[in-house]
């Protein structure tokens, strides 16, 4: 089981960015504390940040010659990114959207998602229990996609 977990624009910044609205955990303690997660699931976690929409884009790409599932914090762009939409429509590989903060509870501009409707769910709030929750589903949901192959 291959996981990419993708964090978008700003996220480089946890910790230090907004800590009351994104939690004092930096990146590469969230990253950390993912990797154990993915290990103790039987799970491969690779990680990717990009501050760039192509970037993303390129990743979720190429993400379809190796990975099983894709988690995804797509940050500002879940707001109005149909192409990294588009990207993770034109794969074949289910993903999830997570975000730290609860969209639903912020600003106006921040409670639509153009993602969610191409992802198997989201998840928003919890801080990096988010992530955690994310990783923890998609090992879970590839899990039961092998077992309902197996039993075809
Ligand atoms: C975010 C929410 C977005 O609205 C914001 O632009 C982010 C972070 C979150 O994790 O709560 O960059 O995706």
């Amino acid at each position: 089981m291959k996981i990419l977990l993708i964090h978008g624009p700003n996220l480089n910044l946890l910790g230090k960015r907004s800590p009351e609205v994104y939690g004092k955990t930096g990146l590469d303690e969230i990253n950390a504390r993912m990797h154990g997660i993915a290990e103790e699931g039987g799970a491969e976690l690779r990680v990717f940040q990009s501050n760039s929409e192509g970037a993303l884009i390129d990743a979720i790409h190429e993400a379809a010659n190796w990975a099983d599932g894709i988690v995804i914090n797509p940050g500002a762009y879940a707001h109005y990114s149909y192409a990294i939409r588009d990207a993770l429509a034109s794969v074949p590989l289910p993903a999830i959207e997570v975000h730290l903060s609860n969209i639903f509870a912020r600003e106006e501009f921040r409670r639509h998602s153009v993602v969610s409707p191409v992802v198997v769910g989201c998840i928003s709030g919890l801080g990096w229990r988010s992530y955690a929750c994310g990783i923890q589903a998609m090992i879970g949901l590839l899990k039961d996609r092998k077992t309902a192959k197996k039993t075809k």
